[in-house]
């Protein structure tokens, strides 16, 4: 029995000064290093190298991996749809454990391009000096990739690949547009020269634009210069002429693959204003041979309904090179808990990829969404995953 004439104590009031603060929000930083983390164990990487990959990370991004979550990313990032400036991508190869690897826009937040561009250099310079690797190559290029007064859309991207034992291999990609979309291919054409390939340039499809000049720094076998071409309104029998690789994947099976990415078996979907598809020729052994390797990139995101079916797409293709899919739906899985079918834009591009000697990768790129899910192309119900 509740004694009359009692009063309900209220609640002691706390003066301002000692009030717990609220949980600090969740910076860029945490989020990427959750998923990466989980990433790390999907594709097998110990604790140890995982976090020290964490770690790395969170150093190239600088003083945007402290920033809370609801902020907008700064300097809206061009390296994923929501401006995130990190993504994943898991490279496939019959036989063997996914490799994992990661792209960041070191210089992401610096303010404009240009300090973008020197801040991605140092970033760069750090690895290489931490790793005793070279950047020789890169140096040779500065002049023409980072003008005074760059123009966009990156400056430097630096991507990761992560290997057991806590030092990855390193990629550079830096903008051939720097000093305008018209001086792209005289710039392409005299960096190429300068590290010695010189008639690589003529090597080149035909092609809407070159949107990214790529070097491979520290520890390859064999590193690589690549040029990325963009390819508008594609057709699967236009993807014939566009590997300039010699012995490289015959016409019948890139075309297979942009069928099976693009869902042009299922009567394609084709949002509008699809993105270009996008080939990669890479350039490594002697001067004057055409390239040794081919990519070709597929933004299938611009071509399904919502992740669910660009996973499907993914799988199929996994299944058909023979390789494990299990992965890939657990990496899908490590980078988000929402449903595939509330979103699209999760599974960024699917590739294939072809160097000499090797054989054959696919790739799935992973975006982190740290900032926006895109909505799905059209109302799917319960139909999807
Ligand atoms: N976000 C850019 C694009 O969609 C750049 C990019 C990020 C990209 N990852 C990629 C391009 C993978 C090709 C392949 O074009």
């Amino acid at each position: 029995m509740i004694a009359l004439g009692r009063r309900v104590p209220e609640a002691p009031r706390i003066p301002e000064a000692h009030r717990i603060p609220a949980a600090p929000a969740e910076t860029l930083g945490d989020h990427t290093a959750r998923q990466l983390l989980r990433l790390c164990e999907v594709v097998g990487l110990g604790p140890a190298d995982a976090i020290g990959y964490v770690r790395v990370v969170s150093q190239a991004l600088g003083p945007v991996a402290e920033r809370p979550l609801h902020l907008p990313s700064p300097d809206g990032s061009a390296l994923s749809d929501d401006h995130t400036p990190v993504e994943y991508s898991l490279s496939f190869e019959p036989g063997a454990q996914p490799t994992l690897r990661v792209l960041v826009e070191p210089g992401c937040g610096a303010g404009d391009l240009a300090r973008s561009g020197r801040e991605g250099l140092r970033t760069v310079r750090e690895l290489a000096r931490r790793w005793g690797f070279g950047t020789e190559r890169l140096d040779l290029l500065e002049d023409l990739f980072f003008p005074a007064s760059p123009q966009g859309p990156l400056a430097l991207w630096c991507a990761l690949e992560l290997r057991p034992g806590g030092i990855p291999k390193v990629k550079v990609y830096l903008n051939p547009a720097a000093s305008g979309p018209e001086r792209a291919r005289a710039t392409v054409r005299e960096a190429m020269r300068r590290l010695g390939h010189q008639r690589a340039f003529d090597a080149l499809p035909t092609a809407d634009g070159l949107l990214y000049f790529a070097l491979d720094l520290g520890d390859w076998d064999e590193p690589r210069v690549k040029v990325y071409t963009a390819h508008r309104d594609l057709t699967a029998a236009g993807t014939a002429g566009l590997s300039r690789m010699p012995g490289g994947p015959g016409a019948a099976e890139v075309e297979a693959f942009f069928r099976t990415a693009t869902g042009a078996e299922e009567g394609g979907y084709g949002l509008p204003d699809r993105r270009p598809v996008q080939a990669c020729h890479a350039f490594t052994g002697p001067a004057g041979g055409g390239p040794s390797g081919f990519t070709l990139y597929v933004p299938v995101r611009d071509h399904a309904r919502h992740d669910g079916e660009a996973l499907e797409r993914a799988e199929a293709l996994l299944h058909r090179y023979g390789i494990d899919r299990a992965a890939l739906s657990d990496a899908l899985a490590a980078v988000t808990s929402r449903r595939l079918d509330d979103g699209l834009g999760l599974i960024a591009y699917l590739a294939l990829a072809r160097q000499q000697g090797r054989p054959p990768r696919l790739m799935a790129y992973l975006s982190s969404e740290a900032y926006r899910v895109r909505p799905p192309a059209l109302p799917v119900g319960a139909a999807g995953r």
